[in-house]
């Protein structure tokens, strides 16, 4: 777990995060409703925007990047809770929450399928799974430019995989898919899923 990455990351991101980002994540979070559990919170950059939810339980292996959300945690208009834990392996009872929320998180995590098991298993069946990611491009070209880029990428962004299929993994999962909104040609992606 990176600590130069937790530093740098929101300046790096800041310019992107000024305009298209701060539209989509609006659009995604003000679909959550009752208790949430936010995967891979990072330096806590959805926290001000979480109005209308019981709460949020957030989880974040990198220690760093918790130690840059508290701020942002104690400024939030709804209760948070950020806890040092992975995707793969989640310390709640099952069906404990409404609604799932990543953000740019799966491009990273190891296991992808293990965490979609567990977002299935923590999550209300028929509740709510949002999620705002950079994914494999459809266009060939463009596709292949992505792989060749990341073990290079990779290496400078804490595992950050510029070449992942998460729409296809999960639609595997069997969750229904109940909206997919594209940018950039499908670079970035907005997807509403309900569990089953
Ligand atoms: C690119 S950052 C995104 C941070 C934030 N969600 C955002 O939207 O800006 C990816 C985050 O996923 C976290 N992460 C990496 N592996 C993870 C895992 N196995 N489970 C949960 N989060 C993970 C990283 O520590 C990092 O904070």
């Amino acid at each position: 777990m990176s600590e130069n990455f937790a530093k740098w990351y929101d300046p790096l991101m800041n310019p992107l995060e000024q305009t298209v980002f701060k539209k989509i994540r609006q659009d995604l979070i003000q679909r959550a409703n009752g208790r949430v559990m936010e995967l891979g919170s990072g330096t806590g950059i959805n926290f001000p925007l979480y109005k209308d939810v019981e709460n949020v339980t957030a989880i974040e292996p990198n220690p760093y990047m918790i130690q840059r959300s508290l701020n942002k945690k104690e400024k939030a208009s709804v209760p948070i809770t950020v806890l040092q834990q992975s995707a793969e392996e989640l310390p709640f009872s099952d069906h404990s929450f409404d609604t799932v929320i990543a953000t740019l998180v799966f491009c990273t995590i190891p296991n992808v399928e293990q965490a979609l098991q567990e977002v299935h298993r923590v999550c209300k069946p028929g509740g709510k799974i949002l999620l705002f990611e950079h994914v494999l491009m459809e266009n060939p070209v463009l596709g292949k430019i992505q792989t060749r880029l990341t073990p290079y990428w990779s290496k400078i962004c804490d595992g950050c995989c510029l070449d992942r299929d998460t729409v296809s993994v999960v639609r595997q999962q069997g969750f229904e898919m109940v909206e997919l909104k594209q940018y950039y040609r499908g670079l970035f992606i907005m997807m509403e899923f309900q569990n089953h």
